[in-house]
C-alpha cells in the first residue's frame, strides 16, 4: 500500500492501526494546495444565511461570548482588531472545491465522514481550551495557529460559560501550524488553538452518532415498516371485583404481541442505509433550471460524465444501493457502476442498463447530480 497524500509518509493502514481513534497526529504539508483561496468576506457572508449554521466567539477579559448565526451583515463591520473567530459549518455544501477536499479523506469509510467547517480568525482568536467528541484534522489555510495539545483526562468545564472550556488545561506538546500542515486528533483529546497570524483553519470532522441517537432513529425506522399480525382478544376473561385493574394476563398477552417484532443485520443494514444518507436539516437540491428531455440526457450522458452535488451521499451495503435517505432501483449488471459512483462520486459515461438510465435520469431531474466534461479516453 502506498502513503496517502494527505497521511504524509504514512500509508492509510499505519495511520489507522497507530494513530485512528489514538492518538494525534501532526502533519507538516499534507496539502500544498488547497484551491482557490476562500474570501474572508464571501465567508462572513455565508454566516448572514439562514440555511448556514454559524458561530461568532470572541473572549473579552474575563469571559468568552458566544453568539450563533444567522448575522447581519453590519455584525461583522463591528468587530475589534484581535481576539475572535467566526466558524462557518459546512462549507463543502456551498463550494465544489471545498467539497473535493473532504473527499479526499477517503481513506475513512464515507459513512463516517460528516462535513467541513471553515473558522477565520484574526490574531488571538481562539475558540479556548476544549476537547470535541468527535475525531478531526485541522487544516490550517493561510495566516498561523498556535496549537497546544494534551492527553489530560481532566474534562471538568468552566461552569457559567456559553463554551464548553476546560476548567484547566496542561498543555503538553505544542506545534505552530503553517499553510498546509494538518493536525488530526482523536475524540476527547483536549486542545487549545490560538492565532497568530490571520487564518483559516478547515476543520473536518466526522460522525459519530451516540447509542442513543442510533437507538431512537431505529424505532422511528422500525415504526414505518413494522408488520404485526393478530388482535387482542380474551374469550377465557374471568370476572373480578377489580375492573380497573390491568391484569397480569393482558401485560403477557401484550407481551407476546410485541415479542413478535424482530429484526436482523439486514434490517439494521437498512436502516444505516437510510439514515446514514439521509440529508440534514436545512438540506435543499437545486433542480437543473432548464431540464433536458429523458433523450436528451441519455444523449449528453454517451459524452460526458455525472458528478454528485455536493449534498448528495450514496452508499450502499450487500444488496442495496441508497441515496440521500432513499433506496436506488438497480440492476445486477450495473452494480459495478453505482458503487464506482458512490465510491469516487463520479459516474464516466458507460453502457447503463435502461433502468440505470431511468433512475440517473430521476436524480438529475431531483439536482442530486450533475453533468461535467468526461476525462478524454
Ligand atoms: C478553530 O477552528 O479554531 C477551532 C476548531 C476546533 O478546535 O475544533
Ligand atoms: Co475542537
Amino acid at each position: 500500500m502506498k502513503p496517502h497524500p494527505l497521511l504524509g509518509g504514512l500509508t492509510p493502514e499505519e495511520f489507522l492501526r497507530d494513530y485512528w481513534q489514538k492518538k494525534p497526529l501532526l502533519i507538516r504539508g499534507a496539502m500544498k494546495d488547497v484551491g482557490p483561496e476562500i474570501d474572508r468576506d464571501w465567508l462572513f457572508r455565508l454566516a448572514t444565511r439562514d440555511d448556514v449554521e454559524s458561530r461568532l466567539i470572541e473572549f473579552r477579559d474575563p469571559q468568552w461570548h458566544l453568539e450563533n448565526g444567522p448575522f447581519r451583515p453590519s455584525r461583522f463591520k463591528r468587530l475589534p482588531e484581535s481576539d475572535w473567530t467566526v466558524l462557518v459549518q459546512t462549507v463543502n455544501h456551498h463550494v465544489p472545491h471545498i467539497d473535493r477536499i473532504l473527499w479526499q479523506f477517503d481513506f475513512i469509510p464515507f459513512a463516517r465522514l460528516d462535513d467541513l467547517m471553515i473558522s477565520y480568525a484574526p490574531p488571538g482568536g481562539t475558540v479556548g481550551p476544549h476537547f470535541d467528541s468527535y475525531d478531526v484534522f485541522l487544516l490550517q489555510v493561510g495566516g498561523k495557529k498556535r496549537w497546544q495539545i494534551s492527553s489530560q483526562e481532566d474534562t471538568r468545564l468552566v461552569e457559567g460559560s456559553p463554551l464548553k472550556i476546560l476548567q484547566t488545561f496542561e498543555a503538553e506538546q505544542t506545534f505552530d501550524l503553517e499553510p498546509g500542515d494538518m493536525l488530526y486528533l482523536p475524540p476527547r483529546y483536549a486542545h487549545y488553538g490560538v492565532a497568530q497570524e490571520p487564518g483559516m483553519t478547515y476543520s473536518i470532522g466526522f460522525r459519530a452518532p451516540t447509542a442513543q441517537e442510533m437507538a431512537s432513529q431505529f424505532l422511528v425506522y422500525l415504526q414505518d415498516r413494522v408488520c404485526v399480525d393478530g388482535m387482542y382478544a380474551d374469550p377465557d376473561l374471568s370476572y373480578s371485583t377489580e375492573p380497573a385493574r390491568i391484569r397480569d394476563t393482558m401485560v403477557k398477552q401484550v407481551a407476546g404481541m410485541l415479542g413478535k417484532i424482530t429484526w436482523n443485520d439486514e434490517t439494521v443494514a437498512d436502516f444505516l442505509g437510510h439514515y446514514l444518507t439521509e440529508p440534514k436539516a436545512h438540506v435543499f437540491y437545486d433542480p437543473p433550471e432548464q431540464a433536458l428531455e429523458f433523450d436528451e440526457f441519455v444523449a449528453q450522458l454517451a459524452t460526458d460524465a455525472l458528478v454528485l452535488d455536493p449534498r448528495s451521499q450514496i452508499l450502499y451495503t450487500n444488496d442495496m444501493l441508497y441515496c440521500n435517505g432513499e433506496v436506488l432501483d438497480d440492476e445486477e449488471q450495473d452494480v459495478g457502476y453505482w458503487q464506482q459512483f458512490a465510491n469516487v462520486r463520479r459516474l464516466e459515461p458507460s453502457g447503463f442498463s435502461e433502468t440505470m438510465l431511468d433512475v440517473l435520469y430521476e436524480g438529475y431531474l431531483s439536482g442530486y447530480w450533475l453533468f461535467v466534461p468526461a476525462v478524454a479516453q
